[in-house]
């Protein structure tokens, strides 16, 4: 049977890992090391350099030293990630040909795509060496809240590097299937991912028989133990600043020894109590004295550098956890998984926020390449019994006539997974529509990322609404989106597999929707919709009058006070079923509030 690799490509360290003879194991380095920095040099005299050794003369070559590529990946240059990237890093961070991000190494630009295949190629190699053989397939692991864009580009990456990258799965998800791995668990799990570089919460049920299936899941791709450093490298920045006027930051050899040392200070912190940052000849006062850099942080200045980043991640668990629509007590288990874990705040607020001791029991740098490795193995071998069952992390839709963006694929859904919709023409005549994907959670469709675009021409001449055009979204095993747009009449049809837009501005983004407005379809629900809507709306406003009165009369009693929730509860689901502009869902909320109304009116007339 073929051998497939499980490659976790992370920010800070890759990691490689097989499954032999059904047990999973991490793939060590020829240095014994069993993850790898993700980072790649090139020497003055043109060597390429990756992992450790590229780790090793990163400061004395700091302009050539990659690191944290994956925060870039998939990025336009002018996301704020970019703008931020290009600011505090080493390295040089310059605009590609289509807006695209480029890294240059030695007056030779890279695309990050082609750093990242630097990275897995030496995962390849690690393992080929272990293994005696070529090995030519893999699943990577790509953070849970990556979108199409950062998948397709890590995708892209495997095929650079000469790898048939056979699945793109989640991170948290792959750490569950580890951390279930033949034990014949029923459980729900949540997996608190917190790396070098992203975030990520899943929420998991663990069923029999190996099925793996995820209920929710959210994240933040740019929060991680870097910008911890970068805290750290503030704080150091400024002390310095105070002290003796210089700014540490114009100096690239400088700012990599900043980086080397925070990194370093951090850690340690996680098990003394305080630590000294020791930088000595740290930069030249200009007056050819020598100025050294020496503090002393404590812990308890570290969590308070880094309470607001620990807060966003507890925050994002409430959040997942309303979206699973469970409680705190349903989650059997906290996986911890990635290096920042093993911070003792981190852990005191993971445990304060599920109320439960988190599960230290898997290793957290290497749980995620043994799941991918896992997940490989299953997909080579049908004799193994195991069933994985994602979502996709955002909702995923087009945007329609008077820039409403239409959900066809909600978040958290389960993939793969196809589903279909029916728009009309927006206009008398209209001959062509564009069809603009695009994915996010937001009801304004310029607020969500666009996707990609395409146009589907040759309609029939008709009045508007009258061509009905049926629009098909796929998301398949690795997430990645396809889309096709259909003439009901005609048959014609047109599709995309969603990459088109990495390469454009934000300006010309804008442009090509404000272009669009005239092309868009419409909704075919429309009047259906504004009907509900307007019934709904009447009663809300009915109730809402009552609402003081009916209080006043009820509030007393342990009845009253349930009804008067539930009544709330009801309005506030009507609302939400307006804001998307769901036809089908007002229409169930008006059953809710007729009978609120009713209710209403009873409890007033009999005072
Ligand atoms: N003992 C420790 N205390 C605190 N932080 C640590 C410790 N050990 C490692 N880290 C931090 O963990 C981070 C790396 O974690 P990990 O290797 O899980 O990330 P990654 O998988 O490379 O990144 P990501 O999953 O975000 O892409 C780094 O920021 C590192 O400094
Ligand atoms: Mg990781």
């Amino acid at each position: 049977m073929e051998k497939v690799i499980g490659i976790d490509l992370g920010t800070t360290n890759s990691c490689v890992a097989i499954v032999e003879n059904g047990t999973p194991v991490v793939i060590p380095n020829r240095g014994g090391y069993k993850t790898t920095p993700s980072m790649v040099a090139v020497t003055e005299a043109g060597k390429r350099l990756v992992g450790h050794i590229a780790k090793r003369q990163a400061i004395t070559n700091a302009e050539n030293t990659v690191y944290a590529a994956k925060r870039l990946i998939g990025r336009k240059w002018n996301s704020p990630q970019v703008k931020n990237a290009v600011a505090t890093s080493s390295y040089r961070i310059v605009e590609g040909p289509h807006n695209d991000v480029r890294i240059v190494l030695r007056d030779k630009e890279f695309s990050v795509p082609e750093i990242s295949a630097m990275v897995l190629q030496e995962m390849k190699v690690i393992a080929e060496d272990y293994l005696g053989e070529t090995v030519s397939k893999a699943v990577v692991t790509v953070p849970a809240y990556f979108n199409d864009n950062q998948r397709q580009a890590t995708k892209d990456a495997g095929e650079i590097a000469g790898l048939d990258v056979i699945r793109i799965i989640n991170e948290p998800t792959a750490a569950a299937l580890s951390y279930g791995f033949g034990r014949n668990i029923e459980k729900t799990v949540a997996v608190y991912d917190f790396g070098g570089g992203t975030f990520d919460i899943s929420i998991l049920e663990i069923g029999a028989h190996g099925v793996f299936k995820v209920i929710a899941t959210a994240g933040d791709t740019f929060l991680g133990g870097e910008d911890v450093d970068a805290r750290i490298i503030d704080w150091l920045v400024s002390g310095f600043k105070e002290e003796h006027g210089i700014d540490l930051r114009q100096d690239r050899m400088a700012l990599q020894r900043l980086k080397d040392a925070a990194e370093k200070a951090k850690c340690e912190l996680s098990s003394v109590r305080e630590t000294e940052v020791n930088l000595p000849f740290i930069i030249s006062s200009g007056r050819n004295e020598a100025l050294h850099l020496q503090r002393t942080l404590t812990r308890q200045t570290l969590e308070e550098l880094s309470d607001d980043l620990i807060e966003r991640t507890v925050d994002i668990c409430k959040q997942t956890l309303e979206d699973a629509k469970l409680g705190k007590d349903e989650v059997e288990e906290v996986v911890l998984v990635g290096g920042m874990t093993r911070m003792p705040k981190i852990q005191q607020s993971v445990q304060s926020f599920f109320e439960k001791e988190p599960n230290k029991g898997v290793h957290p740098d290497e749980v995620v390449a043994l799941g991918a490795a896992i997940q490989g193995a299953a997909l080579v071998d049908d004799k193994q019994e195991m069933v994985l069952l994602d979502v996709t992390p955002h909702a995923l839709g087009i945007m329609t006539f008077g820039s409403y963006f239409e959900e066809l694929i909600p978040q958290n859904t389960t993939v793969p997974t196809h589903r279909t919709k029916i728009f009309t023409t927006s206009r008398d005549n209209q001959t062509a529509v564009k069809i603009l994907v695009m994915q996010g959670e937001s009801q304004r469709a310029e607020e969500n990322e666009l996707l990609g675009e395409f146009i589907l021409t040759g309609l029939r001449r008709a009045p508007k609404g009258q061509v009905e055009i049926e629009v098909t979204f796929e998301i398949n095993a690795d997430g990645i989106v396809s889309v096709r747009a259909k003439d009901l009449e005609t048959g014609l049809e047109q599709s995309i597999q969603v990459t088109a837009t990495s390469g454009l501005t934000k300006d010309e983004i804008k442009s090509m929707m404000e272009n669009a407005k005239d092309d868009l379809v419409d909704r075919r629900t429309s009047e259906e919709f504004e009907a509900a809507k307007q019934e709904a709306e009447k009663l809300i406003g009915e109730i809402e009058k009552l609402f003081p009165q009916v209080q006043q009369i009820v509030a007393s009693s342990d009845f009253g006070r349930d009804a008067i929730e539930k009544a709330k509860a009801i309005v506030d689901k009507a609302r939400a079923a307006i804001e998307k502009r769901d036809a089908a869902a007002v229409k169930e909320q008006i059953e809710g509030l007729t009978r609120t109304h009713r209710m209403f009116k009873g409890v007033v007339a009999k005072t």
